[in-house]
């Protein structure tokens, strides 16, 4: 089975099944009915590797993955997610593979799961992909033998969840405890795989409130089912907030015509120090990346006072790490 054909074709994925038998997370495709203990599991876990990963601290590694091999597959580009985890790989310790898409054989028409069936001959334990096809990591989770395991990292819009497990983890860093928190997710929200990770993970946590704040062509239409607040107006919208994310306009999944333009998305969305005024005083400011200065956010806003964006960035390392060992069984 081709997996992007089969996507391509509109052809339901597979089911998404993350445990093994035994009930332990073996993959990380989704936060979607990911249960809460195992959310809270992962973050306490990240807790333990930051101080593995401060700067104070002379060996910056632990063995957990002592002798495993992570193959990072990015058909997507990325700078943080595969950096993170190549980082995140070399903490605990094991040898990282890093392929090279666009000089693979992919090009000569190499499927998805042949590509993958080479590389677990070549003993692979575990495969971090990003893939513009949503579900592709599914596929591939149900294709391979069970020792070998599978962490999404970012398929199309569906899903991002070792982003959204980092910016819960930077939620609480900052605020404490989801309960009470107001958090409000500005911009592209319909092709937004961070947003949806967010949504189902703070969902699942508790958090008191989750808004979206976008025009109508930006927001998915089952936002009220899913218990998200919907505004068109930014200012209404960021009142009294704990948390803003606000999100990049994903050029790359619209189609021509449909990309609003840069200075009208800036003047009714943007985040400005104005706009961020009305949010609580000591309210974060969040950005997953990469950043389009002057589209969503002014400078003012990104490298103020109340940014956390780098905090989110240095914290993918210990959510990423925490992620791999625990799928591995550590
Ligand atoms: N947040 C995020 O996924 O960034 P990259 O595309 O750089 O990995």
């Amino acid at each position: 089975m081709n997996v992007v054909n089969n996507a391509v074709n509109g052809n339901p994925s597979q089911e998404v099944n993350q445990f093994n038998a035994a009930g332990e997370l073996t993959h990380l495709l989704t936060l979607e009915g990911l249960p809460k203990e195992h959310i809270a599991h992962i973050l306490d876990t990240a807790q333990q590797f930051v101080s593995v990963t401060d700067p104070s601290r002379e060996v910056k590694k632990v063995p957990l993955l002592r002798g495993k091999s992570v193959f990072n597959l990015f058909f997507e580009n990325s700078t943080r997610t595969r950096t993170t985890f190549e980082i995140a790989a070399k903490r605990l310790s094991a040898d990282v593979i890093n392929l090279d898409i666009s000089t693979s054989s992919t090009a000569k028409g190499e499927s998805l799961l042949d590509t993958i069936d080479n590389l677990v001959a070549m003993q692979a334990d575990i495969f971090v992909v990003r893939h513009s096809t949503s579900r592709a990591p599914v596929d591939i989770a149900n294709h391979v033998p069970s020792h070998v395991h599978v962490v999404n990292a970012g398929d199309g819009s569906n899903q991002h969840p070792t982003q959204g497990l980092l910016d819960m983890y930077t939620m609480r860093h900052f605020k404490q405890d989801f309960r009470g928190l107001k958090v409000a997710i500005v911009g592209d929200i319909v092709h937004s795989r961070v947003a949806k990770s967010n949504i189902h993970g703070l969902t699942t946590m508790g958090c008191e409130e989750i808004r979206a704040i976008g025009p109508e062509s930006l927001l998915p239409s089952n936002l009220d089912m899913m218990g998200v607040k919907v505004f068109h107006n930014m200012e209404e919208g960021l009142k009294d907030v704990d948390v803003v994310m606000t999100l990049r306009i994903q050029k790359e999944r619209m189609a021509a015509g449909q990309v609003p333009e840069g200075d009208a998305f800036f003047r009714q969305y943007g985040l400005t120090p104005e706009r961020l005024a009305l949010a609580k005083s000591d309210a974060i400011v969040m950005h997953p990346g990469p950043m389009n200065r002057g589209v969503e956010i002014d400078s003012a806003v990104a490298d103020g006072p109340q940014s956390v964006i780098l905090k989110q960035v240095t914290f993918g390392i210990a959510v990423r790490m925490a992620v791999m060992s625990i799928v591995a069984g550590n």
